[in-house]
């Protein structure tokens, strides 16, 4: 008899008939959670996972220019999340051309993701995903000529404790936060 089904490999068929198939299962999952993490974890090109940023920095920034100006001057920028560092490193490249006067702050956990409160497994979110050291970042920074006087990095899992701290800074009013 031919088979119409697509053969089951070696190690599915051991595992069905020892009744293993959902361990299987789960520990296929996580193998491709822990590839899926050290690919982007490890990988060495300076890049950013949400390219549409950089359009909304830009466009921000020529907002401002036109409607209001005055508030490029002695502004801040704001970023929540930086990964590499990349559109950090972008939006402090692109503010030369709009301002003088302007500091970009980034805030990160520089060690990726928290433990999650979604009790749901998804590979892109999982604990440390995303994870980059804050030297990397800032070494990409600059090789890039990214001008790290303007740039302020701050450290941490976000919590009040870590923005408060940042608030007692002198920082400026004028901010365009992502
Ligand atoms: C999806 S990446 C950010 C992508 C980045 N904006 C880009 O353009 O490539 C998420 C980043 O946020 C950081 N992060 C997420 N939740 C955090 C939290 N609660 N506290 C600190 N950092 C956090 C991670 O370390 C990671 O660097």
């Amino acid at each position: 008899m031919i088979a119409h089904t697509y053969p089951l490999s070696g190690a599915k068929v051991l595992f069905k008939l020892i009744g293993l198939k959902s361990l299987a299962h789960k520990l296929r999952k996580k193998i491709s959670v822990i590839r899926h993490n050290h690919m982007l974890n490890e990988t060495k090109i300076f890049h950013t996972l949400s390219p549409n940023l950089l359009i909304g920095i830009t466009r921000a920034f020529r907002h401002l220019e036109k409607n209001a100006p005055h508030l490029l001057e002695n502004g801040s920028y704001l970023e929540f999340g930086l990964f590499k560092g990349f559109a950090l490193w972008f939006a402090e490249r692109i503010s030369q051309e709009f301002s003088k006067d302007f500091t970009l702050y980034g805030f990160d956990s520089f060690a990726g993701l928290p433990k999650t409160l979604i009790d749901k497994e998804e590979p892109n979110w999982t604990p440390g995903a995303y994870a980059c050291n804050q030297e990397t970042v800032m070494n990409d920074i600059q090789t890039s000529q990214g001008d790290l006087n303007r740039i302020r990095l701050t450290k941490g899992f976000f919590s009040k404790e870590l923005f408060a701290n940042v608030l007692k800074e002198n920082l400026s009013k004028n901010h365009l936060s992502l």
